[in-house]
């Protein structure tokens, strides 16, 4: 199967080039390659890809700086994956695109469903919500739009390499505990993306699901677990949202119902914790 990756040094990016399968071949496009800041280059490439399906690791994800920087967030995530979307509707190649929880509005306990109304608050959810409306609009994409949360791997920045350098440092961080949401290894989500693009090219229906760690739970308490398997002495203190102001609004809400995605394609929900063993493994070799 070949399958072409856009994305080449992000998490699930790289995850991907890891994990692809034997009898899997990938063509990665990195930042060199195409800029996801100039759509027709997009669109260009997308036209001239001769494979089984698409996956798209590519995104601005600087949640704060993007409020900074609306255009350039919404090309990126918005008009450049709309002329994948052609161009993949255009060669009749299925897409597989990572979304995000920032396209709900983040309130209630209640885990948000795949067609639940949306409501971005800042501009890198509202960016991503115009990926996503793209896609849903394509006529003649078999696609699937694939949520996701509170991503971490062994490379690139993410929360436990944050509280890795704080914890070695400090004897106690403050930490939030009143967001709530599923840690996810960026290796689960590149297996359930190499699973899905297997599928869809098999003929599989798409559409938009969530796919997050189980158990949900806070940064706290994530905290809490990344300190106790690196064996860290560090003391996690719980506080509110509201002492630790940011940019961008943070959902207090991330939970996710990812059902359909195992009910259509026989994916789980990974468990964060050994997904953490895992990343410390890896920072440790
Ligand atoms: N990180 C999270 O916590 C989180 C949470 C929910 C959903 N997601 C979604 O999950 C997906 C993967 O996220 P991730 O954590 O793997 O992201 P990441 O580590 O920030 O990687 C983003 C990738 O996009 C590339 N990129 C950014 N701007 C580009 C441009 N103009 N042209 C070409 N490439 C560009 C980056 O290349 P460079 O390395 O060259 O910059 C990098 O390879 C994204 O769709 C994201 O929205 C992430």
């Amino acid at each position: 199967m070949k399958i072409a990756v856009f994305g080449k040094t992000g998490q699930v990016a790289t995850e991907l080039q890891r994990r692809a399968p034997e009898g899997t071949v990938l063509t990665v496009f990195g930042r060199d390659d195409v800029d996801f800041a100039n759509p027709d280059q997009v669109n260009k490439i997308a036209c001239s890809l001769d494979v089984d399906a698409v996956i798209n690791a590519v995104a601005y994800t600087a949640v704060d700086k993007a409020e900074d920087e609306p255009e350039l967030a919404t090309q990126v995530n918005g008009h450049s994956v709309a002329q994948l979307a052609k161009g993949c509707a255009e060669t009749s190649t299925p897409l597989v695109h990572i979304s995000t929880d920032y396209v709900f509005e983040g309130g209630g306990e209640t885990p948000w469903q795949p067609n639940d109304p949306t409501g971005p608050k800042g501009v890198y959810g509202k960016s991503k919500l115009v990926g996503e409306d793209a896609i849903q609009n394509q006529t003649g994409l078999a696609f699937v739009i694939l949520r996701t949360s509170w991503v971490f791997s062994a490379h690139g920045g993410n929360f436990v390499k944050t509280m890795l350098k704080f914890g070695a440092e400090r004897p106690e961080l403050k930490v939030v505990a009143d967001q709530i949401g599923g840690p996810t290894p960026a290796a689960a989500i590149a297996d359930a993306c190499l699973s899905i693009a297997r599928q869809l090219a098999s003929g599989t229906t798409g559409g938009t699901y969530h796919f997050s760690g189980a158990p949900d739970v806070s940064w706290a308490d994530f905290a809490r677990e990344i300190m106790a398997q690196a064996g860290l002495p560090t003391a996690i203190a719980s506080i509110p949202t509201t002492d630790w102001p940011t940019p961008t609004e943070r959902p207090l809400n991330s939970r996710m119902d990812c059902s359909s995605l195992i009910a259509d394609f026989g994916i789980k929900r990974p468990d964060w914790r050994k997904g953490l063993a895992e990343v410390l493994k890896d920072l440790a070799a």
